[in-house]
């Protein structure tokens, strides 16, 4: 009995030891009758699934969760796991907070940055333009990304602002205490519009870089924004409205003998989506993304995706391309939202593993169903509910309820709604589900 306790115990400690790999937050406010209801999405990469921390607000004022999902996406070798959180939040009132997610353990890295820090700042206040609460950047991150040392390459980090507001990234600050240990990572400069590029250099600078952004959105004109006890302030096109972490971590790798794409480095092929493209698809439906990559000297050994709730199907002839399909099935706490994917095309050669460029699209996740118009409280309502189960394992009651909870506050309907089940009918599979 003490003996397990004790392996308990080292299995923990050792966990802590240096394994983060780096963490985004994005949040999203929901329309809904009477109170604010904000949803967030958290990403926090690990080398193993089975360690994930949790973000707390200082102040104690961050509402009240009352959905919590996790999904998990990994590297298939091993080398990091990515859980994704979600979680709607309810608040009283609309009063700005900071979210922390702190902890000691990154992994080894060359600027010796040991412990994380990262902070978010939700702007919950209502915006004099949108006359809606604040959402903040939208984007992703893969856990870990690599190029040789002596080739030169731009990470482009896509950042979509459903309000139309201005995203610019920066290096997390010490004296805003965004970063425990701050060290921006001298291989990469960095552009306000989030591009870091990373210059050729010599072998003592290969290793692994603990990467640690902030992404802010700047209004486009001047707005106020209003507390729900009627105070004001107001935000110029110099203020930031809200900020999220962006952090991962850059492996700069052995110089390769040509930094030519193609050859050691696999090269994306049409009809490969172009960085920043578009791409739409309803909740119950699979959205097909078609990924062609080439690299003639190493070997192409998969495709790297930041985005949980994907099958990849891979084929690769002995000599030629190798073309992926990436499935992705939007859940049901992604709908009415705008998503991002990113991915790289992974090869190995002679042991070493070289990436391709990052890519990165939107994806627009529409409802099927369109809003009937709701009547002033109080109300019975009949609702007739298609929940779309996509093919798993076994099914998950956290989804089913999720989606409920949803629905029930698109319709504008409130949380503590009296829900009865009255029966259910078992529809076909969604075209396209297999
Ligand atoms: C995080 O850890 C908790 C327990 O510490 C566990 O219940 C939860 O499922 C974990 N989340 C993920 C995404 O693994
Ligand atoms: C490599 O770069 C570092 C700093 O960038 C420098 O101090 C060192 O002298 C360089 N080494 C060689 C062999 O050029
Ligand atoms: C925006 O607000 C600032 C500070 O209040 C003010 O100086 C500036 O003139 C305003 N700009 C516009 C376009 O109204
Ligand atoms: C509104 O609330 C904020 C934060 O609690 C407080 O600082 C401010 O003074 C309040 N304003 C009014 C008009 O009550
Ligand atoms: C890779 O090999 C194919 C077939 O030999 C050739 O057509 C293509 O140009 C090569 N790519 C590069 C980048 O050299
Ligand atoms: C996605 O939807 C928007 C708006 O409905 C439309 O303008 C755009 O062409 C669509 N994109 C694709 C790739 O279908
Ligand atoms: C994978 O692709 C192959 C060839 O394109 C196709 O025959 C097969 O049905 C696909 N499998 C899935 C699960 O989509
Ligand atoms: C593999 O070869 C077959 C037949 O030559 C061709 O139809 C298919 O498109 C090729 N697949 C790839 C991934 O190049
Ligand atoms: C493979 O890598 C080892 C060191 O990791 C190196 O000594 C060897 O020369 C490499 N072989 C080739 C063919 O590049």
């Amino acid at each position: 009995m003490s003996l397990s306790v004790l392996l308990l115990l080292l299995l923990v400690c050792s966990a802590q030891a240096s394994d983060f790999l780096g963490t985004v937050l994005t949040y999203y406010p929901k329309q809904t009758y009477g109170s604010l209801s904000v949803d967030f999405h958290y990403k926090q990469s690990f080398r193993s699934c089975l360690y994930n921390d949790t973000w707390y607000c200082p102040e104690n004022n961050c509402g009240y969760a009352y959905t919590t999902m996790n999904r998990i996406n990994m590297e298939s070798s091993g080398e990091w796991c990515q859980t994704e959180t979600f979680t709607t939040r309810v608040f009283p009132d609309n009063n700005p907070f900071l979210f922390v997610f702190d902890g000691s353990a990154w992994i080894n890295n060359i600027q010796n940055v040991v412990a994380w820090r990262a902070v978010t700042w939700v702007e919950l206040r209502t915006r004099s333009d949108t006359g809606r609460a604040n959402t903040s950047p939208q984007t992703t991150v893969l856990p870990a990304l690599r190029v040789p040392s002596n080739c030169p390459r731009d990470f482009s980090l896509l950042a979509f602002d459903p309000d139309g507001d201005e995203v610019k990234c920066r290096h997390a600050s010490s004296s805003l205490a965004e970063c425990t240990q701050c060290a921006p990572p001298s291989v990469l400069s960095l552009s306000s519009s989030c591009t870091l590029s990373f210059s050729p250099t010599n072998s003592s600078n290969e290793g692994p870089y603990a990467v640690q952004l902030v992404m802010e959105d700047f209004p486009r004109q001047n707005i106020t924004l209003t507390r729900t006890n009627g105070s004001q302030e107001v935000k110029t096109t110099n203020n930031a409205i809200s900020k999220i972490p962006v952090q991962f971590v850059l492996k700069v790798v052995p110089a390769v003998p040509t930094c030519t794409q193609g050859i050691y480095l696999p090269t994306f092929l049409p009809p490969t989506p172009a960085n920043g493209a578009r791409l739409n698809v309803t909740v119950t439906r699979w959205l097909d993304i078609n990924i062609k990559a080439e690299a003639n000297v190493s070997t192409i050994t998969g495709l790297l995706v930041s985005e949980p709730h994907y099958i990849i199907n891979a084929s690769q002839n002995a000599s030629g391309p190798a073309e992926f399909i990436l499935t992705w099935a939007p859940s049901w706490d992604q709908a009415g939202k705008i998503q991002t994917i990113c991915f790289v095309v992974q090869a190995v050669h002679n042991g070493s593993k070289y990436h391709s460029d990052l890519r990165c699209v939107t994806v627009s996740v529409e409802y099927e169903v369109t809003r009937p118009t709701v009547p002033p409280l109080p109300y019975l309502v009949a609702l007739r509910v298609k929940i779309s189960l996509l093919p798993k394992p076994q099914i998950n009651y956290d989804d089913i309820w999720t989606q409920i909870n949803d629905l029930l506050l698109k319709y504008g309907l409130s949380l503590n709604s009296n829900v009865q089940f009255v029966g259910y009918l078992q529809l076909q599979p969604p075209v396209g589900a297999t």
